[in-house]
């Protein structure tokens, strides 16, 4: 994941319905944290699914082995829920 990201650093905490989505990764969306086309450079987004509504951190710091979730190597202590 690029760290050119705008919203790059800290974890993003969202609640997302059932579905599939794509975590942009070039920092390029307008849709950010989600793909939204652009695909500004070779950065490619992440496609991901959510099988029933909850909430989910998404890495923002491009280090996490975990994409497109926080795995907690940028340093924040996720709460636990
Ligand atoms: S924001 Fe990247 S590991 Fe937490």
């Amino acid at each position: 994941m690029s760290r050119n990201n705008t919203d790059a650093g800290m974890p993003i905490a969202i609640t997302l319905e059932p579905g599939t989505y794509y975590r942009c990764t070039c920092g390029g969306s307008n849709t950010l944290p989600f793909c939204d086309g652009h695909h500004s450079g070779q950065e490619r987004p992440i496609r991901f699914e959510i099988e029933e509504r909850r909430k989910v951190y998404l890495c923002s710091c491009g280090k996490t082995q975990e994409p497109p979730f926080c795995d907690q190597t940028c340093g924040v202590a996720l709460p636990q829920d």
